[in-house]
C-alpha cells in the first residue's frame, strides 16, 4: 500500500500522515514515510532532524536504475521498467540506503527538502526537490507487510506534477471552510482524471478537533474498498 495525504494548505495533512504512520506501525507494519514537503513537518512530527535529502540528482538515480542516457526521468523510468529494476525497503538498495534514514526497527524516512542552492538561485525549480518520487514510487516493491506514507505539498499541485504515479490511495483531508472544499473538490477531480483511487477525510469538522488515531484507524479499514468518504 502506497498512501499519498493531499489537500489544502493547514487542512491536517501532516497531522493525519503522522497518525497513519503511528496506526500502520501498531500494527506491525514496516513503513517508509516520504515527506515530500519543503516544510518538512512530517519529518519533525516523527521526530527527525532531518539530515539527508532527496533533493535534486537526478544523475545519481539514473546510475542506480541503468538509465544514464535518459534525457528525463519519465524516459528512465520507461527504461527501468525494461530492464525489471525495482527498488526494495526491506533489505533497503542501495538508493534507498543513501536517500534515506532509518528512524527505528520497521520506520523509514525520505526527506525531500529543503530548498538547496539551485532551487534559490533559480537554476532549478522547487518541484525538483520531489521530483525524482516520479521514478522511485512506481519501481518500489513492497512486501506484504510494508506500506509507503507521502506528506504531499499543498493544493493540487502534487497530482499535476506526476509525482504520485504508483501511488494505491490518495487521501485527502478537508476542513469544513469554503475554501478547503473547494480545493478538495480540486484536487478530487484531478485524482479522478489520473485514476488514481481517493478518499476524504474530514479534518477539524464541527468545530470540533477530529481524532486523529480514530481517522487513521478508518483509512485503514477504508484502504482497499476504495470508500470515498469516511
Ligand atoms: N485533528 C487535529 N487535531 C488537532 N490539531 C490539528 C488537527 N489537524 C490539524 N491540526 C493542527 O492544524 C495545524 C495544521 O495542521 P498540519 O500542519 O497537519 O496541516 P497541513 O495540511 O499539513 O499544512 P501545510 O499545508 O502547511 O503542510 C497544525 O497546527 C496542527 O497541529
Ligand atoms: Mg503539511
Amino acid at each position: 500500500m502506497k498512501v499519498a495525504f493531499l489537500g489544502k494548505g493547514g487542512s491536517g495533512k501532516s497531522t493525519m500522515a503522522t497518525a497513519f504512520v503511528r496506526e500502520l506501525r501498531k500494527r506491525g507494519i514496516g513503513v517508509l514515510a516520504i515527506d515530500a514537503d519543503y516544510n518538512m513537518d512530517l519529518s519533525y512530527n516523527l521526530g527527525a532532524e532531518p539530515s539527508v535529502f532527496l533533493g535534486n540528482d537526478p544523475e545519481k538515480l539514473k546510475e542506480h536504475v541503468g538509465s544514464v542516457r535518459a534525457d528525463t526521468y519519465l524516459n528512465a523510468l520507461k527504461l527501468a521498467k525494461e530492464k525489471g529494476f525495482v527498488f526494495t525497503i526491506t533489505p533497503a538498495d542501495g538508493y534507498t540506503e543513501s536517500i534515506s534514514v532509518e528512524l527505528e526497527n520497521g520506520l523509514r524516512l525520505i526527506t525531500a527538502g529543503p530548498h538547496t542552492d539551485r532551487v534559490r538561485s533559480q537554476e532549478a525549480c522547487s518541484h525538483s526537490l520531489a521530483a525524482p518520487l516520479k521514478v522511485y514510487l512506481p519501481l518500489l516493491r513492497l512486501n506484504p507487510n510494508e506500506a509507503v506514507v507521502i506528506d504531499e505539498r499543498a493544493g493540487t499541485d502534487p497530482v499535476a506534477t506526476g509525482i504520485l504515479s504508483g501511488v494505491d490511495l490518495a487521501v485527502i483531508v478537508r476542513e469544513p471552510t469554503v475554501n478547503s472544499i473547494r480545493v478538495a473538490e480540486q484536487i478530487k477531480s484531478e485524482l479522478e482524471f489520473a485514476k488514481i483511487p481517493h478518499l476524504i477525510v474530514e479534518n477539524k469538522h464541527k468545530g470540533i478537533e477530529v481524532d486523529t488515531a480514530r481517522a487513521a484507524e478508518a483509512i485503514f479499514a477504508a484502504r482497499s474498498s476504495h470508500v470515498v468518504s469516511v
